[in-house]
This record gives C-alpha cells, structure tokens and sequence, in this order.
C-alpha cells in the first residue's frame, strides 16, 4: 500500500546531516534585521528612517504596509530570545537601527536606544547566544537622506561615527560587527532601480551611493577597531554568481558584466583596492568621485566577509534567462545550490578572502498554517541542499566558519510587505503567535546535534 503525500508531509523529518559533517567550531545560528521585525517605530525616541518615509509612498509596497508593528519584536524580544535559544543554534544575527541611536543620523545620542539594544544583547548571553551585530541594515536616519542620503560623502563620516557610539556602549558584549548588509541594495537596488528606499532612478547618484557605503565600511572598520580591540569586523554582501545561459560568446561576456556590476564593483575595491577596470570602462561617466585615498580605507583587513546567497544569475545577452526545468520559490528565484558551492570556491581561489560566514540564506514558500503546523517541506530541502553545498565548500578547503538561516521568523520583506514569508517560525500577524514551521524543527535537530569535539 502507497503512503498518501500528505501523510508523508505530516511528519517533519530530522536533518540527516549533523554538526559532525561541517568544520570543527562552525556556528550555527539565525538572522533578522531592525527595520523588518521590530515595529515600535515612534517610541522610545527613535527618529524616522528612509523605510518609514518610503513605505507611506503609495504604490512602494505591494501589499501597502509597513514595519510600524511588524513582529513587534521591541516589546517581544525576551520570548523571542527564548525561541532562539529554543532552536539549539549558537549564535543570533541582528541589526541595529540607527534612528534608535541618532535619532537624526548624527549628534545627540537617544539613550533609550542603546538601552534596547544593551538589554537585548545580554539577553542573548544570558541565553549562551553569540551576538553578531549587523550596524546597517538599511533603515537610514530621514534627516541624513534629507541632505542627499549616501549620495553625499558626510553619509559615510557619520556612519563611522555611529558604528564608534554603539561600540563604546556594547563593545564590551559584541565581539562581531559587520558594518553594512548588501550594499548592493542599499546603493543599486535603491538609487538606480528605484526598488526601495529612497526609490530613486539615477545610475550616477547609484555609483556615488555605493562608493560613500564603501568608504563609509573602511571608516567604520577603524573606528570600530580603535575602540574594541578584540573586535571581529567584515562586512556582509549579497552575491549572486552568474553563469552565461548558452555557450554562445555574447553571453559569456553578458555574464561577465552582470558578474562586474554585481559582485566584483563590492569585491574588488574591499579584497583588492581597486574598482574592477572593465565594470568602470563600461559606466562611463556615471563613475563616481574616487577621492586620493579612498580606496585605501575601503580595503582595510577583514576578520570575515559575510555572504548571503539566495539565487544565480543566468544571464544571456539579451538580459536575465530563465532555466524552466528548475525550481522556483515565491520570490520567483531559482532554487539552485551549486551556485553557492561554486561562490564560495570562486572567492577563495580569486581573492585573498577572509574566513567566511554563510550571513544569510533561505527561501519564501507560500506557507499554509494546518492547525498548529507549517508543513514546509520545500523550505526543509531548501535548507539541506545548501546547507549540502556549504559541506562541500568546506571540503574543497573553503575557510567557511558558520551558517545563519534567513530567517528566524517571517517578517516585513520590504517592498513585498508581509506577502513574503522568510520565517523557520511562522508569524500570525494577528496576534503576534510564533508557530514553529517544520524547517524549524528540522534546523533545530540539526543545530542540537552532538558537537564535534576536534
Ligand atoms: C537579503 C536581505 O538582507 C534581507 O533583508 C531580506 O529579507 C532577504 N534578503 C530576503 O529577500
């Protein structure tokens, strides 16, 4: 007799891959950032940010909300602490919002803020978690875009200053920082795609923005370091590697140009001090302004690059291609887990990398919430292959240190809103409930597996 599917997707599988098949110390842990799970946008002194501003832009986000409430993680962190915790993993990665602290980018610091902040972060160590702070995860102090945003250079100096104020007060507690989450987006995504904030349409003022978080990370990377000396630092990027669509020449050199303007325009001027030549030929005079030295501050020593990989690019000359044979989450991205096998293999073998941490993946599904159950067993696949792709870096010599699951729980996904859902715990956004969805069990019994003791 044939087991009916469902019943099969009834009962969540354990991992059948344990600690003992990735690197002696690597981490496990999950990530989120301020602006998406949050809420408490007006208290406790927090300015207004660029995604606060955005998001009553009508027509910005597809389901026209907002993280004004979001998972109302301001008020439920220490239950959500507890969830972590509950999950075995070893570490949590979180970002801090700016406006908490510098309610208007730069002067006067919000005490309230860094009290949030300061409960939250012993909170994880009263938990045995591992804080890796994340200093920018997009949600800009209104006031500093008002004067330009990252398309002015000071961006980048009160950048550096902030990441100073939250390392006096926290340096103590948070040995890991990455300064800035997917510049990528906060420059390309937000200036010249006009996805999300500020929803601009300049490819010059795109360029510019990219370079000042640059020079605004080299900056931040000092300050950081001259006050805790202990201090982990790197940065976190998204990278998506292309892979031409045919064999055909004019495709090879189209993925070499997404390949430019994507990874190697963050890559290069980070890990070598210098803007790749042929992405800067082909820019033309939207190039940006590259001051004496510049490039030096840009590429200070990392202690880690974070990489957060969701999907390839397959690319062919007249634009992005589709492999129809492949899978698709709700993001209409490809489900392909090689690309990450084969990332992490290309960062070591072109770059002097630093040791690597795995700073976000995961996938959206459109989950069904069954009583008190999520039976997302795509989202369970999705995590074991890559997590299988990681294991495979690693055992091709890939300095590679730890994983973190995108995400804890579904949250505000941007210009998606709440239509997207991340989570390994699924969000009743009616009444805030936590329902651990079966990829949480299943990352749970993964992250609680005897640890290797070499
Ligand atoms: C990357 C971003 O860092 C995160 O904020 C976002 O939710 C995920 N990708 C999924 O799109």
């Amino acid at each position: 007799m044939s087991i009916p599917e469902t019943a099969i997707n009834a009962r969540p599988q354990p991992s059948v891959l344990t600690r003992h098949d990735f690197p002696a110390g690597f981490r496990f842990g999950v990530a989120t950032s301020s602006y998406q799970i949050e809420g408490a946008a007006h208290e406790d002194g927090r300015g207004p940010s660029i995604w606060d501003t955005f998001c009553r832009e009508p027509g910005r986000i597809s389901d026209g909300s907002s993280g004004d409430i979001a998972c109302d993680h301001y008020h439920r962190w220490p239950e959500d602490l507890d969830l972590i915790r509950s999950l075995g993993v070893d570490a949590y990665r979180f970002s801090v919002a700016w406006p908490r602290i510098q309610p208007t980018g730069s002067g006067a610091v919000n005490a309230a803020g860094l009290d949030f902040y300061e409960r939250l972060v012993d909170g994880m160590l009263e938990r045995g978690l591992s804080p890796y702070a994340t200093l920018y995860h997009w949600d800009l102090p209104q006031a500093l875009q008002d004067a330009g945003g990252w398309d002015n250079r000071e961006t980048a100096h009160r950048f550096a200053e902030y990441a100073r104020i939250f390392a006096e007060r926290l340096g103590d507690r948070v040995r890991s920082y990455a300064t800035l989450n997917e510049p990528w987006c906060s420059s390309i995504l937000s200036y010249q795609i006009g996805e999300h904030a500020p929803g601009l349409r300049d490819r010059r003022a795109a360029l510019s923005a990219a370079h000042h978080l640059l020079l605004g990370h080299g900056e931040a990377v000092l300050a950081l370091r001259s006050v805790v000396q202990q201090a982990e630092v790197g940065i976190v990027l998204n990278l998506n590697p292309a892979y031409p669509a045919t064999t055909s020449p004019a495709d090879a050199a189209a993925a070499r140009s997404f390949d430019g303007e994507f990874n190697r325009w963050f890559l290069e001027p980070l890990l070598v001090g210098e803007y790749p030549r042929d992405t800067w030929e082909a820019y033309g005079q939207d190039v940006p302004d590259v001051h004496p030295g510049d490039l030096q501050t840009i590429r200070q020593p990392l202690d880690f690059m974070g990489v957060n990989y969701y999907s390839r690019g397959l690319i062919s000359a007249s634009g992005p291609a589709r492999a129809e044979q492949s899978e698709f989450t709700a993001m209409d991205w490809e489900v392909y887990p090689q690309g990450l096998t084969d990332l992490l293999v290309r960062l070591k073998t072109d770059y002097l990398v630093p040791p690597i941490y795995i700073t976000e993946n995961g996938a959206a599904y459109h989950d069904v919430l069954e009583g008190d159950d999520v039976h997302d067993t795509a989202r369970v696949r999705y995590f074991e292959t890559h997590l299988n792709a990681v294991r495979a870096a690693a055992d091709q010599g890939v300095d590679v240190r730890g994983y973190f699951a995108w995400s804890l729980m579904d949250n505000f996904e941007w210009a998606h809103g709440y239509s997207k859902r991340f989570g390994l715990v699924y969000v009743d956004y009616g009444d805030q409930r936590r329902i651990l969805k079966d990829s949480a069990k299943w990352y749970r019994s993964l992250a609680s597996s005897e640890a290797r003791d070499d």
